[in-house]
């Protein structure tokens, strides 16, 4: 909706020609006491601020997105960087009023500001549009998002111009309500537009004479009613959208509901999860339509799942491209791992960074692997470890086998080629390449290359001392006649 500027005049209520969007998030958030700045803690699998941002970008392009940051500038700006917003630095935290007059540069060339909080991450770009559209129509000077709220207390109370009318007086944060103010139950959810112009030529007006000794960003309502400007407040449908994450528990609340939203919206697009309550399934996590999610499962990051999968419960997949139609078994761990479809995976596989299940595949009970690709049709089905190494199609590796990939110094390679047979419990001492087709003996210990189609043994040869058993117990048997 942003337009860049153009040289056509604009008429009044029609769509301002440039919008700018500030985030501001440069609070400390005392009251989570935490080492980590507030908007850094995660809901939904990502931090607070990151939820913000998007829903900011698909209501203007990300260079008219700024986010006001102070504490701990450094470590939000580097979490959100890749989302390509502008930043702004409020070395000093004096205030929500504070935060938009260090934003004067850059801001007070744009016709609107839409302000938001970097802490309420609920917010959808349908809400910033209205919001923003209902200040263009109103011609307002100021325009609030409010809410109604069964319990307002905490939050900034909206003061209406009188009961007949629609305009606002005065926002009153929740210490310096009167007795009867705090009866009000409409509350301010820190969401704003203001006409850029106006905003800077009256932010002056502001001062630290409350509570908190800060410039607060809603004394600005007061500011232009004085001054016979139009500040109005459009209610929210959904007082959902508007929760903020001061404490703890807020922050859980809202994971919560994040993490049921997602699942309500996976299961309309054709995904069946089973006690969705259990399940975190992470914000930008896709999942394709006829997959089943057991209970107790975990998909976080940018985990992709295709169609008619199943992902039995226990499994926790981390930043893993799952294809369709595979099986992952109970109790899997996953991280930045591929899966091609119809492999079968679990029960309790491990597969580190870097593992690569070709189609229809099996990883089986206890098998750990990293940095490896699995070829197509190939087995590992019990108590393995398989590291840096590549693994061709066909290949069945017996229980208990080991790639001995590091020396202690460095790490190295294991190739097992084509069709290979790897018998249980062999250790195959890396760097080493087992030939196409040939097969490696039980209980091998395989420290040289293997040249297709051989039997390799590496072994002791097995002895056997016949009737040796026998004398030991006929020894024993005397030596006890004797004593007795
Ligand atoms: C604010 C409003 C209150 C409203 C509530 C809704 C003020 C004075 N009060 O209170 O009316 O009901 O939000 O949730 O604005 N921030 C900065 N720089 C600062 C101070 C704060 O960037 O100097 C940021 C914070 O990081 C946070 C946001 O502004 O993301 C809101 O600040 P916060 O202290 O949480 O305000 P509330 O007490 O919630
Ligand atoms: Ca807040």
């Amino acid at each position: 909706m942003a337009k860049r500027p153009s040289s056509q005049s604009n008429p009044p209520n029609t769509q301002p020609r440039r919008v700018a969007v500030a985030i501001m998030a440069a609070g400390k958030g005392t009251r989570l006491k935490s080492k980590h700045p507030k908007v850094l803690h995660e809901v939904g699998g990502k931090p607070i601020l990151a939820h913000v941002i998007a829903a900011a970008k698909q209501v203007v392009p990300a260079e008219d997105v700024y986010a006001i940051i102070g504490h701990e500038a450094d470590r939000v700006k580097e979490a959100v960087a890749s989302s390509g917003v502008q930043f702004i630095l409020q070395s000093e935290q004096r205030g929500t009023g504070h935060a938009l007059m260090v934003a004067q540069k850059p801001l007070g060339g744009y016709d609107q500001i839409i302000v938001l909080s970097g802490d309420a991450p609920l917010i959808t770009p349908a809400t910033i549009r209205k919001l923003s559209e209902f200040h263009t129509a109103q011609n307002a000077t100021m325009t609030l998002l409010s809410a109604e709220l069964e319990n307002p207390f905490g939050y900034g109370r909206v003061i209406r111009k009188s009961p007949k009318e629609a305009d606002v007086a005065a926002i009153v944060e929740e210490k310096a309500t009167s007795a009867r103010e705090k009866k009000i139950r409409e509350i301010n959810s820190g969401f704003y537009v203001f006409s850029a112009a106006d905003l800077y030529t009256h932010i002056g007006d502001l001062s630290t004479d409350n509570a908190h000794h800060e410039y607060y960003l809603t004394d600005m309502a007061e500011v232009f009613h004085r001054r016979r400007k139009k500040v109005v407040a459009m209610k929210t449908s959904d007082p959902g959208e508007i929760l903020g994450t001061n404490t703890r528990a807020e922050m859980v609340e809202l994971d919560a509901l994040l993490r049921m939203a997602k699942c309500r919206q996976l299961m309309s697009e054709g995904v069946t999860i089973y006690y969705p309550e259990t399940c975190v399934i992470d914000s930008d996590v896709a999942i394709g339509a006829d997959t089943i999610i057991e209970p107790f499962v975990q998909l976080l990051g940018s985990t992709r799942v295709g169609e008619d999968c199943r992902i039995r419960s226990y499994s926790v997949v981390r930043n893993t491209q799952i294809s369709d139609g595979v099986t992952v078994l109970p109790g899997c761990v996953m991280d930045d791992s591929a899966i091609a479809r119809a492999a079968v995976v679990g029960p309790y596989s491990r597969l580190r960074p870097g593992s690569e299940i070709g189609e229809g595949a099996h990883l089986g009970n206890f098998v750990e692997t990293k940095k490896m690709k699995l070829g197509r049709g190939s087995k590992a089905n019990h108590l393995s470890y398989l590291g840096d190494s590549e693994i061709g199609e066909g290949v069945n590796v017996g229980a208990g086998t080991i790639t001995c990939n590091y020396d202690g110094v460095h790490k190295h390679k294991t190739v097992i080629e084509d069709g290979v047979f790897v018998g249980s419990d062999a250790t195959l001492v890396a760097p080493i390449k087992i030939g196409r087709g040939s097969y490696i003996a039980a209980g091998s210990s395989i420290t040289e290359d293997v040249p297709g189609d051989a039997l390799a043994l590496g072994r002791a040869r097995q002895t056997v001392k016949e009737g040796w058993a026998r004398e030991k117990r006929q020894q024993r048997a005397a030596q006890k006649a004797k004593q007795g």
